[in-house]
């Protein structure tokens, strides 16, 4: 049935919002956004930062008037004044760096992938039950109300059968990105295609059946991948990562009785609209694009959880994040991109 008005989007009460000290590992490109959105948009305070070099997390701290600027994890995580840890290190990091973080008793917020794969993110999920923290991943987009809206309509099922998702996320980057490098878990598939694996989980749960092709690029890391999964319902994801070039980075969820036509990047704050299937009704969403600002979403969320005793989000579980780490673990295994650490 198509719906008079978009839905509206459930952010959590600021009132059942603690006021958590939060510190932050690596003080690098994403760290810097976390910073500025948590210090403008949030209430939350940040009190320390770590980095393998103290003069880095020294200016970084001057920068963001942190009080404490730590020389190494161990240091930030033997402070007794921080409540919670945000993860911005490369994707290679981020399993035995979370590990660390849990295995000191404190909260995590791991930047997005979780981890290289399923394994290790099952790991995460058993160490944080274990010790009794929250962790989550930093999958900024599941948190920001466009994606809770189209979660209602899906819910609603404002769209009638979903039969395809199609989408794209492609980034010109220079050969010295960190994404070239083999050693630091390079290649489109973590970085941007993390995006579209998890919208299509989001959409259509976990894949039934996957197909990709894979090419590689110069130092050992792929360059691009095209994935087709189908899913229990029926709906086919067609899905398309590179890192050779910009491509628009759209979306479109088509359903039998409405599609939702996602125009800008489709994981980024931005319009959308629905349309019905014979064309008659649309419905906008509007909102500023203002990009990083929205990470505040995902930091609100976290000391939401904190705020009600629980060690899992609701509303991008673990568990999602483990699914979504499966399906590219397939992805990869058809391409033949395994990464250093699983060589061991
Ligand atoms: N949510 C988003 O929109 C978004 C956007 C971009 C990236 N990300 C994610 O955030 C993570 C970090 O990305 P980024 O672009 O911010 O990375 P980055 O700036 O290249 O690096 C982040 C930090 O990681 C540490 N680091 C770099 N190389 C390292 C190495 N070889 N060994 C150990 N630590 C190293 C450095 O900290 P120190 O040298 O100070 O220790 C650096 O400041 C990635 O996993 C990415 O997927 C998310």
């Amino acid at each position: 049935m198509f719906p008079s008005t978009l839905p509206v989007p459930r952010l959590p009460d600021a009132k059942q919002i603690p006021v958590l000290r939060w510190g932050i590992v690596g003080p690098g490109w994403i760290a810097d956004h976390f910073a500025h959105a948590l210090r403008n948009h949030t209430d939350q305070q940040l009190v320390a930062v770590s980095s393998r070099s103290r003069d880095k997390a020294q200016r970084f701290a001057d920068k963001w008037s942190i009080a404490h600027a730590c020389g190494g994890i161990d240091e930030l995580l033997a402070r007794d004044d921080v409540d919670a840890i945000y993860i911005a290190t490369p994707h290679n990091h981020h399993f035995p760096d979370g590990l660390r973080v849990i295995e000191a008793g404190k909260n995590v917020l791991i930047e997005k992938p979780l981890a290289l794969n399923a394994g290790q993110a099952k790991q995460l999920k058993q160490a944080a039950a274990a010790r009794n923290v929250l962790c989550m991943e930093a999958m900024w987009c599941d948190f920001a109300p466009k994606y809770d809206v189209i979660r209602q309509l899906l819910d609603d099922g404002a769209l009638g059968d979903v039969h395809t998702l199609i989408a794209d996320h492609g980034e010109f980057f220079t050969p010295d990105h960190r994404i070239f490098n083999q050693e630091l878990a390079g290649g489109p598939m973590l970085d941007l295609g993390s995006y579209l694996v998890g919208f299509s989980v989001f959409v259509g749960g976990a894949p039934t059946s996957i197909v990709a092709k894979g090419q590689d690029a110069a130092g050992g890391v792929n360059g691009q991948t095209s994935m087709l999964f189908t899913h229990a319902q029926g709906m086919h994801s067609v899905l398309h990562t590179t890192l050779f070039s910009n491509t628009p980075g759209t979306a479109v969820i088509a359903g039998r009785g409405a599609s939702i036509v996602m125009d800008g990047q489709f994981y980024a704050p931005g319009h959308f609209r629905l349309t019905s299937s014979d064309g008659s009704r649309t419905l906008h969403w509007e909102e500023p694009n203002n990009r990083y600002d929205q990470l505040c979403h995902e930091i609100n969320h976290f000391a939401w959880c904190i705020g009600q005793n629980r060690i899992d989000s609701p509303r991008h579980s673990l568990d999602t994040a483990i699914l979504t780490l499966s399906a590219m673990d397939e992805v990869r295994k058809q391409i033949g991109i395994v990464f250093n650490e699983e060589l061991l």
